[in-house]
């Protein structure tokens, strides 16, 4: 079956992200929103993408994520506008420690930058332009990898 990607993208700029790694991967795409848990089903590959929103991964995201058989594999990524690095990488250990309280097994993680372009913060240019041409060439070298698990 094909792998899944199922993602919260609210500005756009990781559904840029979601299109790079679909395309390597020839995965099936839902909008979290739209992920029900038929869309799950005899999956053994799903890979989950959100933006940061307030320090965190759309909660819809774990949502769907308790849908998924123990058995299957995991990736998940990430765009932000002060990028991971900036948070000590507190947003992956949030994110495997609610993996691991499914019981799913996290193969691999990326993230890279996204134009922060709520209104509030808009006006700084954080990130402007990202993700960008070298970004989409790393999701391409991650997809890569991921398709070891399909
Ligand atoms: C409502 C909102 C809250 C955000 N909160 C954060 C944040 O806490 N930390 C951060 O680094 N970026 C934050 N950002 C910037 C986004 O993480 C960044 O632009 C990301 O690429 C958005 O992904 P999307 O375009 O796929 O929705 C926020 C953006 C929005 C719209």
């Amino acid at each position: 079956m094909k792998p899944l990607i199922v993602y919260q993208s609210r500005t756009g700029n990781t559904r840029i992200i979601v299109d790079t790694i679909a395309s390597i991967l020839k995965a099936d795409v839902f909008q979290v929103e739209n992920a029900g848990s038929d869309h799950f089903k005899g999956r053994t590959l799903v890979g989950f993408g959100s933006g940061i929103y307030w320090t965190m991964v759309d909660r819809k995201i774990y949502e769907s994520a308790s849908f998924l058989p123990p058995e299957c594999k995991v990736f998940m990524f990430i765009t932000s506008g002060m990028g991971s690095k900036f948070m000590l990488r507190l947003y992956w250990y949030f994110i495997k420690m609610k993996f691991d309280r499914f019981g799913l097994k996290l193969v691999g993680n990326w993230d890279c930058r996204g134009y922060d372009q709520h209104p509030i913060s808009k006006w700084m240019g954080i990130s402007k332009g990202r993700p960008n041409r070298t970004d989409i060439e790393s999701a391409e070298q991650f997809a890569l990898k991921m398709k070891m698990y399909e």
